[in-house]
């Protein structure tokens, strides 16, 4: 919505790796158009020829970046192991995001967490509590610097600014910057709320102290030390077989960082991607080019910018909208009406449904409440995730579920297929529910690393 494209003024150097550069762009447009744009669309932003976009996307689809739907490419789930790699590499979200939680507890106001991204300010944590504001940010988001509390803390090195409606009319926010333990800004804490609530001044007043506390305890949680480097990595090989290998190779640059190596000299990049030092070495030109790493003392960093590689628009989803194409693909192999159900009490809430077009189908719709008691869903639901098969909801039908679990294993959801009786068959359509939820669990799993999933 506000994000500023950055495009690159001076010339790529002659060794920067072309291929890579558009794949890039294909990523960052799809990201500024919140996820999905025709191929043809795509084509016309980047000034790419249609063939070439058409291949860019079917590697970046290799690599289950892209979800490519007739004429349209789609970001995907996996995408967000890149924004996640950068996430954990920041050190910041991870060890500070529970206690912007707690402060947003305590105030019972919207808490986030940005860091500068050029003379921008990119938003690496939130934590929502808002009733009256018709926008909120989300983990990726980019602001102007000059024009949100954040960006005028890192701007003019003050320790505490106001937003006074700077973004949107209603907005308010105040914010504190959080040193390192070298005395540098890390990053700046905001408190955000509505006129509806406060004056930007009132809210100074009522927010400065716990505010304060929250970033003495923050910049003690970063004198700690980070968790340590291991000492050898799995190198991942790179696809090989994907249509633009050069792009292939050169996005898994991207995921060698983390939270344990948050800089890396290029031969451990080397070592940690599978390729050639020339490669990477080539890769990474390319990457600080175009501001998404930076080298010093030999050292390479992802920068915040790698956020702007889908995160936002990835960031923001819900348990069904993840499992979509999902329960489309596995109706249409088992023939049958499929679905995502939540516990609600003694009775279970349907949440996602995929149906074949046929007479006779069985009719659940998204939203109706069924006896747990009476369902499959209900049943693994209830019973803390044991598999089941039930006869009913209504005489005559039959239906049998699995459940998907969370980062931390809880069940959360129940994947379903339901039809009458005497269709199907048992074993196959265990093994269909099994594996479709595997995948729609490695989905949520990757996407709920440093944000929030709803179950619904
Ligand atoms: C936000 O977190 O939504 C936010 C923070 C600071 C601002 C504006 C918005 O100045």
């Amino acid at each position: 919505m506000l994000e500023v494209s950055s495009v690159s003024v001076t010339p790529p150097p002659a060794e920067a790796v072309a291929p890579l550069m558009r794949g890039l762009d294909v990523l960052r447009r799809l990201t500024d158009a919140e996820g999905t744009l025709a191929l043809a669309e795509l084509a016309r932003a980047t000034g790419l020829a249609r063939s070439t976009v058409d291949r860019i996307c079917a590697t970046l689809a290799h690599l289950g970046y892209v979800r490519l739907d007739g004429r349209d490419a789609s970001l995907a789930p996996p995408l967000m192991a890149v924004a996640n790699a950068c996430l954990d590499a920041l050190r910041i979200p991870g060890p500070l995001g529970p206690l912007a939680d707690r402060l947003a507890d305590e105030l019972d106001e919207s808490v986030s967490i940005a860091v500068p991204d050029g003379p921008d300010i990119r938003f690496v944590h939130q934590v929502l509590r808002r009733r009256a504001l018709s926008i909120s940010f989300r983990v990726g988001d980019l602001l102007p610097g000059e024009r949100s509390a954040p960006g005028l803390v890192f701007g003019r090195g003050v320790p505490w600014a106001v937003d006074d409606q700077l973004v949107e009319r209603g907005l308010i926010a105040v914010a504190a910057p959080v040193h390192g333990p070298d005395g540098a800004v890390v990053c700046a804490v905001s408190v955000v709320s509505h006129t509806s609530r406060h004056t930007a001044q009132g809210l100074g007043e009522t927010v400065r102290g716990p505010l304060e506390a929250c970033v003495r305890e923050m910049e003690r949680v970063l004198a700690r030390p980070g968790p340590a480097a291991g000492t050898t990595e799995t190198g991942t090989a790179p696809p090989e077989d994907a249509p633009v290998v050069s792009l292939a190779r050169g996005l898994t640059v991207l995921t060698a960082f983390d939270a344990a190596h948050p800089a890396l000299p290029l031969s451990r990049i080397a070592d940690a991607t599978g390729l050639p030092r020339a490669t990477a070495r080539r890769a990474l030109l390319t990457y600080e080019h175009l501001g998404y790493v930076t080298r010093g003392d030999a050292l390479y960093r992802l920068t915040p910018h790698v956020l702007g590689l889908g995160c936002a628009p990835l960031s923001r989803t819900t348990l069904p909208r993840i499992a979509a194409p999902h329960l489309t693909a596995l109706s249409g192999l088992l023939g049958e009406s499929v679905g995502l159900s939540v516990r609600e009490g003694d009775a279970v809430r349907c949440t996602a449904r995929v149906a074949p077009r046929r007479v006779m189908s069985v009719d659940i719709g998204v939203g109706s409440r069924l006896p747990a008691a009476r369902t499959a869903a209900g049943h693994v639901l209830r019973d803390g995730g044991a598999e089941a098969v039930v006869d009913g909801p209504e005489a005559g039908l039959r239906s049998m579920a699995v459940p998907l679990r969370d980062r931390a294993g809880r069940v959360v959801s129940a994947l379903d297929v339901t039809a009458h009786q005497g269709r199907g068959e048992d074993g196959a359509w265990r093994e269909a529910l099994r594996a479709a939820g595997a995948r729609i669990e490695a989905e949520l799993h990757v996407t709920s690393r440093f944000v929030s999933v709803p179950a619904h």
